[in-house]
């Protein structure tokens, strides 16, 4: 069970008001945002996911298929945690995927990161006030007590809809003091933000955007055992999130 000092009150204080009327009753339902198959397959394994044949979306959209489909980028993943949170009305998001990650800033390889904040890096418009809605900088949902359970790193997220990094991305990327990038965490963001929908971040390092090798090759190089690594650390999550409420994460 998690302290009962005065800053774990204190904690749990902003979280309550975080969530607003979120109560104190345990997540019973968890949404998982995952882009690609080959992210998602470990996890539909691992927690015994069948593919819902009366679907809850629409006709003809691929989301619930979970063989075969890739829904790659911020485009895919706000329509989808849309969609989702409103056909399941869940207690928390969990977008788990896979990211580059900056050697300068701690990351290696298979690393598994808990972002604190997310931003985006390729909605630039220079006039006051829209700059700060492109970069559209968003905290996570706080979670002190799952951090200090689990051991794992903690590093900001910035989101862009490329996998290469284009100087400018490089200059956005910087200024949102980004250890890890990805392509879809500030959609989920700002989808949850809307919809007052609690969200986390997991995301497992597949390429180091620093380092020497090409991102194209050094992603698809790791992808399945990385993939694997974030996997176990998802399972940790849930296994620690059960039976709990927000407030106690
Ligand atoms: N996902 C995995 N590696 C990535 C990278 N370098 N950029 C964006 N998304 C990624």
């Amino acid at each position: 069970a998690p302290p009962h000092g005065d800053k774990s009150a204190e904690v749990k204080e902003e979280a309550a008001a975080a969530v607003s009327s979120v109560d104190n009753r345990p997540i019973s339902t968890i949404l998982f945002i995952v882009a690609m198959q080959t992210e998602a397959l470990p996890l539909v394994k691992k927690f015994q996911l069948t593919e819902d044949l009366n679907s809850v979306f629409p006709k003809g959209v691929p989301w619930v298929r979970f063989y075969g489909v890739d829904g790659v980028g911020t485009v895919s993943a706000s329509l989808v945690t849309y969609a989702s949170v409103q056909a399941l009305k869940p207690d928390l998001i969990i977008n788990a995927g896979t990211a580059g990650g900056f050697g300068a800033k701690g990351a290696s390889i298979g690393d598994v990161f808990i972002s604190s904040e997310v931003a985006f890096h390729d909605r630039r418009i220079p006039i006051p006030v829209f700059d700060i809605y492109g970069v559209g900088s968003r905290k996570a949902f706080a979670t002190p007590n799952l951090l200090k359970e689990l051991n794992l790193k903690v590093g900001k997220l910035s989101t862009g809809d490329s996998l290469d990094m284009s100087p400018m991305d490089e200059a956005s990327i910087i200024a949102n003091d980004a250890t890890i990038k990805d392509m879809e965490g500030a959609a989920v963001a700002y989808v949850a933000d809307l919809l007052k929908v609690p969200a986390i971040f997991l995301k497992a390092v597949t390429d180091v955007v620093d380092g020497d090798k090409p991102t194209p090759e050094e992603f698809l190089e790791n992808l399945v055992a990385v993939t694997a690594a974030l996997d176990q650390t998802a399972t940790q999550v849930v296994d620690y999130i059960s039976g709990k409420c927000l407030v106690e994460l």
